[in-house]
C-alpha cells in the first residue's frame, strides 16, 4: 500500500517506518494516524518482518506533537473521531506481535511521546526533548500518554509534567525510567538496526510471548500476572524454538531459530 505520510523501508526481516512531514515536525493528524494504523497493520500481517523500528523524518523531531492546525477549530465530537483514531494506532503498536524500537531522533511531545510509549524499546538521541506541553493549548493529552507516564513515572512526576507542561531533555527521561538509552544523534539508527538484529537473532515465538505477558501484567494484580507468566513459559515448550535453544546450548553452537 503507498502512504502519503509514512515512508517503509524492509530489509532483511526489519521494517522501518519514518514518519515524513518534517515541515511540521511530523505533527500527527487524522491521516498520519490513520495510515500507521494501516502499516502496522499490514506488518502484523507480513511474516516477512519480524520487527520494527519507528523514527521520525529530518533532524529536529520525532513528532512534535498532534497537529494544531488540523485540531483548532474541530468540534468536540469531531475531535471525538481524532482521539479514537490516535488510540486505535497506539493499541495497534502496543499490542503488535512484534517488537517495535522507537528512535526518538529529536522532540517527542504530546502525542509523539505517547506513539514512543507505545513501543516496546526507547532509543533517543542526546538531542531527544519529551514533554506534555497540552496543558499550554488549554487541553489535556488524550492519546494514553497520561496513563503511561502514570505507570512508568509515577504520579508526582506525572502531575508535575503535565500540569506545567515542561519539556525535558533525554537525560532527565532517562533518570525517570521513560527511556532504555541515550544515543549520539549520528549513531541513533546504527544503534537502533544493531538492537534491531538483535532482537531478530531471538526467537520471534519467544518475544512474542515475552511481550504478550510484560504487556498484560501492565493491568493485573501481580498473583495473576505471574500466573500469565507460568502459562506462556509453559507454552514455550510447545514450539521447534525452544528444542531447537536447549539443543544448541547444550551442543556450544548458535540456536537456529525458526520461528515456530
Ligand atoms: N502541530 C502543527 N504544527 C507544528 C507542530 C504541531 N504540533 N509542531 C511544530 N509545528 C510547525 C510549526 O508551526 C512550524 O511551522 P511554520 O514553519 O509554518 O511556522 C514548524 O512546525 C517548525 O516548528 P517551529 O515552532 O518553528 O520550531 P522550533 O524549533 O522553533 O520549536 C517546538 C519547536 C517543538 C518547541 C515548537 O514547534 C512547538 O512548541 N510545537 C508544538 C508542540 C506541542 O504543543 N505539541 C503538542 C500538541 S497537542
Amino acid at each position: 500500500m503507498a502512504y502519503k505520510n509514512l515512508l517503509y523501508e524492509k530489509d532483511n526481516n526489519l521494517g522501518l517506518i519514518t514518519i515524513n512531514r518534517p515541515d511540521v515536525l511530523n505533527a500527527l493528524n487524522i491521516e498520519v494516524y490513520r495510515e500507521l494504523y494501516d502499516l502496522f497493520q499490514e506488518i502484523e500481517n507480513d511474516a516477512g518482518v519480524r520487527v520494527v523500528i519507528l523514527t521520525g523524518s529530518g533532524q529536529k523531531a520525532f513528532v512534535g506533537g498532534a497537529d494544531i492546525a488540523y485540531m483548532k477549530d474541530k468540534t468536540s465530537v469531531e475531535i471525538e473521531e481524532f482521539v479514537i483514531a490516535a488510540r486505535k494506532t497506539g493499541d495497534r503498536i502496543f499490542t503488535l506481535s512484534k517488537p517495535v524500537i522507537a528512535a526518538v531522533n529529536g522532540y517527542a511531545l504530546g502525542g509523539g511521546w505517547e506513539l514512543a510509549m507505545d513501543c516496546d524499546i526507547i532509543l533517543a538521541s542526546d538531542n531527544a526533548r519529551f514533554g506534555h506541553p497540552e496543558i499550554t493549548l488549554g487541553i489535556v493529552p488524550g492519546g494514553g500518554g497520561m496513563q503511561r507516564l502514570l505507570r512508568v513515572a509515577g504520579i508526582y512526576k506525572t502531575k508535575e509534567l503535565i500540569y506545567t507542561g515542561d519539556i525535558i531533555d533525554a537525560n532527565t527521561a532517562m533518570a525517570m525510567g521513560m527511556i532504555n538509552r541515550i544515543i549520539p544523534r549520528e549513531n541513533l539508527m546504527a544503534e537502533a538496526r544493531l538492537l534491531a538484529e538483535k532482537l531478530l537473532s531471538r526467537s520471534s515465538v519467544a518475544l512474542y510471548y515475552a511481550k504478550k505477558t510484560i504487556n498484560g501484567g501492565y493491568g493485573m494484580s501481580l498473583a495473576s500476572a505471574l500466573d500469565s507468566d507460568e502459562n506462556f513459559f509453559a507454552r514455550c515448550f510447545a514450539t521447534g524454538d525452544q528444542k531447537e535453544g536447549m539443543q544448541a546450548f547444550l551442543e556450544k553452537r548458535k540456536p537456529e531459530f525458526r520461528n515456530k
